[in-house]
């Protein structure tokens, strides 16, 4: 069985200041790592997990057998609302875990060959084949770079549309080595990195359940409630970071810096400016490389701003 290695994980948990008798959400279960370490911390309390990919929900009912105040939802972590209200905190760790990345089969890695697949949720319909043949030139082009930050976007749009049908990883791996030019291909990296992100972003509406859930979770949050987000990417972390400094900042729209007697005004608290994994755990944790936390407490309620 592939391992995953949650990221950062004392630092999530001292983010989250665990209430023992707290009731808590873990958004992306995976492997259940960050949620063992919440559960460990609950005496009376209960932790709601999410995960839109129902292989981790089973693998991780046994990782946390042991505890009975767990409640597992086959659903987007958008949807949290739906099932949880007035909770003390909640954990998104963005992203993919590194079974489903590692696992061929689920088509999400540019190293082994698989179907071009892609899917967290496989009852879903879109999955990374429609992305890759069936999409016009345009609109291939703007997934890659929007979501990829590709700048070859447009000659690797053309080259997949020439070579279709593409069934498999490895062959779209090739037609996107085919389509960049030496100089890039000679850089370090993988080739089709940028490409294989885009993709799995369009596949999972990934930016829209982030924007979702950064727009409404205020509503199920207690005062002193927080909310801590791991993020692999710059798109997610820009969501993220301007979410979290309107939320902590006084004045909406012209979001100046404020001073510090203002500060205290903002119904949110800023409880970090971004963290990122320290050398040593990078050294063990590749993952961890691009991995970025945020974290903020609720101060007041609606009525009271
Ligand atoms: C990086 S892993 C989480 C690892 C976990 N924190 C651990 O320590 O084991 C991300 C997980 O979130 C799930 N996921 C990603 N986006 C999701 C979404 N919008 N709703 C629910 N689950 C999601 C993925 O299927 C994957 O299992």
């Amino acid at each position: 069985m592939i391992k995953h290695v949650s990221v950062m994980p004392q630092k999530a948990i001292d983010l989250l200041k665990i209430k023992e008798d707290g009731v808590y959400v873990d958004g992306t279960l995976g492997r259940g790592g960050h949620s063992k370490l919440i559960l460990e911390r609950l005496k009376k309390g209960k932790l709601y997990c999410f995960d839109l990919d129902e292989e981790a929900i089973k693998e991780s009912k046994e990782v946390l057998k042991e505890y009975d105040n767990v409640i597992y939802i086959h659903d987007n972590y958008m949807n949290m609302n739906k099932y949880v209200d007035q909770v003390d905190g909640i954990l998104l760790d963005l992203g993919v875990s590194s079974p489903q990345f590692d696992e061929a089969v689920r088509g999400f890695s540019y190293r082994y060959d698989g179907p071009l697949d892609m899917r967290m949720d496989q009852s879903d319909e879109l999955s990374a084949y429609e992305v890759v043949n069936e999409y016009d030139e345009e609109r291939l082009a703007k997934v890659l770079y929007e979501y990829g930050e590709e700048k070859n976007a447009k000659r690797i749009a053309r080259k997949i549309v020439e070579e279709r049908p593409i069934e498999t990883t490895l062959q779209l791996v090739e037609v996107i080595k085919k389509a960049l030019p030496y100089k890039v291909l000679s850089k370090k990296g993988h080739p089709a990195k940028q490409s294989f992100q885009a993709i799995r972003i369009e596949v999972n509406h990934e930016l829209d359940s982030l924007k979702h859930f950064l727009d409404s979770f205020d509503q199920i949050l207690k005062v002193d409630g927080r909310v801590v987000i791991i993020t692999f990417h710059s798109l997610e972390d820009k969501m993220v970071k301007y979410c979290f400094r309107r939320l902590s900042s006084v004045d909406d729209d012209k979001r100046i810096a404020l001073r510090p007697e203002e500060v205290k005004q903002a119904p949110y608290e800023l409880l970090n400016h971004g963290d990122k994994a320290d050398k040593e755990e990078i050294e063990n944790n590749s993952r961890a490389k691009s991995a970025i936390i945020r974290g903020v407490r609720k101060r007041y309620g609606k009525d009271s701003y």
